[in-house]
């Protein structure tokens, strides 16, 4: 395993600048728009010291469809995967990709546990972790499950997630960045769930 430590001159440069950051314990929530999406900075805006995707770790989101069915839910689960995880955090968006409603929400994001809560800003809504969600599991990484509901447009949406794995020192030094993007296409036949008018009609 890569060492993860940081530069002294990162740390003294932090040093000085640490007064001007929140109080409030940022582990609990990370502040609204840093999933590396849309023109956002990631995480590494504060947790600076290495790379962004570096040291062999990653983030991917799984349950997401080839292309989704226009309001249908979808338990996805954001996985980090890293060694020397001690703490994590994630944040997570999904905007439409192009046309006038570029960069709003696209559908909703509902948290599925305790693990993790939603941060509304003006036009986006932010899934991430909390204090509960902080908890890593076994040093290796972390994951957090969410319910996605497809927006009814059928437009291109967006999925963005930024992970910190964090070496649980209390700073945003030391910690490792993680950045993915998904876009998807609405499929173009209705979802294969029937209604339950469907279900009634019986054979033709
Ligand atoms: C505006 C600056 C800032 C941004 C942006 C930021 N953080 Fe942090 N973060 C901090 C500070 C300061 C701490 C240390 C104090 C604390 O734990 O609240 C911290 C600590 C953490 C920790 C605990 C780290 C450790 O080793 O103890 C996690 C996990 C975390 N942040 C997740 C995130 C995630 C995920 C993002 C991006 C989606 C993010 N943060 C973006 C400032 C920031």
């Amino acid at each position: 395993m890569v060492a993860r430590g940081i530069g002294a001159a990162v740390a003294l440069a932090f040093a000085g600048t640490a007064a001007a950051l929140p109080l409030r314990p940022i582990t609990q929530a990370p502040p609204p728009g840093f999933t590396g999406g849309f023109g956002e900075p990631s995480c590494v805006a504060c947790h600076v010291g290495n790379a962004i995707n570096a040291f062999d770790g990653h983030i991917r989101i799984e349950g997401l469809p080839e292309r989704y069915a226009p309001g249908v839910e979808y338990l996805l689960t954001v996985v980090l995967e890293a060694d020397g995880t001690a703490v994590a955090g994630f944040q997570i968006s999904a905007r439409y990709t192009d046309g006038d409603r570029r960069g709003w929400n696209a559908g909703a994001l509902q948290p599925v546990d305790a693990r993790s809560q939603v941060t509304d800003s003006a036009s986006v809504s932010y899934l991430h972790q909390n204090a509960a969600g902080s908890v890593a599991f076994g040093g290796f990484g972390s994951s957090w499950s969410l319910i996605w509901t497809a927006p009814d447009t059928g437009d291109r949406v967006t999925i963005n997630v930024a992970g910190n794995s964090g070496n649980a020192d209390n700073s945003p030094l030391g910690d490792l960045v993680f950045t993915t993007e998904r876009t998807i296409d609405a499929s173009s036949t209705m979802p294969l769930a029937l209604t339950r008018d469907d279900r009634q009609a019986g054979p033709p």
